[in-house]
C-alpha cells in the first residue's frame, strides 16, 4: 500500500491541549495504528515537527513519543520540504501570528479555538485564510463527544418532537493555587493574556447550539469573577482580571431557549463535567461527555408538588440509556483524521465543515457575551459578514 507522509508543524505541544489531546491522543495514536486511509487508498502517516519556546521540554516530549523532529524556530519548521500542515494550540493571543506565518508559507492550517481574542481579528484572519485558498479547520471537539453524538442522533431521528429548551451545566472547581495547585494555567484568569471563561467556552457553545439544535439568534450573558485572586505557576499571588463564570441565555432559531452555565468556581454534583438537558414535546434527554439518557413522553412520570412529603419516586431511574451503537474514538483524533483526509483529497471543502469562518462565529458569540454582560442587555447575533468558500 502506498504511504503518504505528511509533515505537520505542531506549535504549542508543550501545553495541556497540544500535548495530551493533539499530540498523544491524536497524532501519535494515528501513527501507532499505522496511519489512516486516504480516499485514493494510500495510507496517510503524519510526521510531526514539534515547535515551542523551551528546547528542553521539546526534546523530552520528542523522546517520550519516539519522535525526532523539534525546533524553537517556527520559520525553520515551516520551511521543511515535507510540511503540508500548520497546527496551532498556543495560548490564544499568539495564534494569529502563527497562522499568518503559515499562510505566508502556503500551508494548510488547523488550530485550536478561539482563532483570535476579538471578533475583528477573527474575521480578518478568517478572510485572509479563506482568500488564500488554503485548506483550513478549527477544532470543534465537543461535537465528537459520545454523549453529544448520541444526543444529535436523537435530534436527527425526531425523538424530541418540537424542541423547547436546552439547559447546559459546565464546570468544576479550579483550585486557587495556594494550598492546592491550580489545574488550569494562570493565563485563563487574566483578561490581558486572553483568559476568561466567556472567550473560552462561548466558542464551544456556539457550534454545539448552532449545529445540534439551530442557529443562535440572541444572547444574554451575566459574567462574574467569583474568585478575585489566584496563585500562578510560580506560587505568586495575582489578581484575577478575567471572568471565571458565565450565566448565558440564548435564543435559537425556532424559538428554542438555551441556557448555559459555565463556571470554574462550582463544585460538581452531576454525573459528568458537562451535561445538557433537552426538553421536547415528545421526549427529553440528558447528555454528558459520554452518556446520554432519554425519557419518552409515554414514560414520563406525573409528580405532584407537595413539599410536605419526601420524594415518592427515584426520578433518575426513570430514564433509559441511549445505546452507543458504534465505537466512539477520541473526539480530537476523529477530527484530526477528518482534517488529514481533507488535506489529501481533491474534493471540495465541504468534507471538513469547521473552517475559520465557523471558528470566527464562536469568537463572535464570545464577544457579544462580553458586551451583553457589560451593557446588561440581550443582544441579537448579526450575520458575520463573511461566508465560507463555496
Ligand atoms: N478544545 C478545547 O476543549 C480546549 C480546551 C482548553 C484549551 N483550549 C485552547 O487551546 C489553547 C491552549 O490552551 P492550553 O490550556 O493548552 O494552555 P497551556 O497554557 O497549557 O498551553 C499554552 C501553550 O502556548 C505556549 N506559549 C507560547 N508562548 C506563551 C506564553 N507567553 N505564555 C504561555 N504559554 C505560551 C506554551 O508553551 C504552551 O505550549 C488555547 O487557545 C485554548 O483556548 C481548547
Amino acid at each position: 500500500m502506498n504511504e503518504r507522509r505528511i509533515g505537520i508543524v505542531m506549535n504549542g505541544v508543550t501545553g495541556r491541549m497540544g500535548l495530551r489531546q493533539h499530540l498523544e491522543r491524536s497524532i501519535v495514536a494515528i501513527r501507532e495504528q499505522g496511519g489512516i486511509e486516504a480516499a485514493d487508498g494510500s495510507m496517510i502517516i503524519p510526521e510531526p515537527i514539534l515547535v515551542g519556546r523551551n528546547e528542553l521540554k521539546l526534546r523530552r516530549i520528542a523522546e517520550q513519543y519516539d519522535l525526532t523532529r523539534w525546533t524553537t524556530d517556527l520559520s525553520e519548521a515551516l520551511a521543511e520540504p515535507d510540511v503540508e500542515i500548520y497546527f496551532d494550540s498556543q495560548l490564544t493571543q499568539l495564534r494569529e501570528k502563527g497562522v499568518r506565518a503559515a499562510v505566508e508559507a502556503g500551508k494548510a492550517i488547523y488550530c485550536e479555538k478561539p482563532i483570535a481574542e476579538g471578533l475583528d481579528a477573527a474575521v480578518e484572519l478568517a478572510r485572509l485564510v479563506r482568500d488564500s485558498g488554503l485548506k483550513n479547520g478549527v477544532v470543534q471537539d465537543k461535537l465528537s463527544l459520545p454523549g453529544l453524538r448520541k444526543l444529535k442522533r436523537l435530534v436527527d431521528g425526531g425523538f424530541f418532537g418540537r424542541i423547547l429548551s436546552v439547559r447546559g451545566e459546565f464546570g468544576y472547581w479550579v483550585f486557587e493555587g495556594d494550598w492546592q495547585e491550580a489545574q488550569r494555567p494562570s493565563w485563563n484568569y487574566k483578561s490581558e493574556e486572553g483568559g476568561g471563561i466567556i472567550v473560552d467556552m462561548f466558542c464551544h457553545w456556539r457550534y454545539v447550539l448552532d449545529q445540534i439544535f439551530g442557529p443562535v439568534r440572541s444572547v444574554y450573558c451575566q459574567g462574574a469573577t467569583h474568585i478575585a485572586a489566584r496563585y500562578d505557576e510560580q506560587g505568586k499571588e495575582y489578581p484575577a482580571t478575567a471572568d471565571d463564570a458565565a450565566y448565558g441565555v440564548f435564543e435559537l432559531e425556532g424559538g428554542i431557549v438555551a441556557q448555559m452555565n459555565s463556571s470554574w468556581a462550582t463544585r460538581v454534583f452531576r454525573d459528568e463535567l458537562v451535561e445538557f438537558q433537552v426538553d421536547g414535546t415528545e421526549g427529553s434527554a440528558v447528555a454528558g461527555l459520554r452518556r446520554c439518557r432519554a425519557q419518552h413522553r409515554s414514560a414520563t412520570p406525573k409528580p405532584v408538588w407537595n413539599p410536605d412529603l419526601p420524594a415518592t419516586e427515584n426520578f433518575r431511574e426513570q430514564w433509559a440509556e441511549v445505546p452507543d451503537n458504534e465505537v466512539f474514538d477520541n473526539g480530537f483524533k476523529v477530527q484530526w483524521e477528518m482534517f488529514l483526509r481533507h488535506v489529501t483529497s481533491t474534493a471540495d471543502d465541504s468534507e471538513f465543515p469547521w473552517d475559520f469562518v465557523e471558528g470566527a462565529k464562536g469568537v463572535q458569540l464570545a464577544e457579544l457575551g462580553l458586551q451583553s454582560w457589560r451593557e446588561g442587555r440581550k443582544l441579537e447575533v448579526p450575520p458575520l459578514g463573511i461566508e465560507s468558500r463555496p
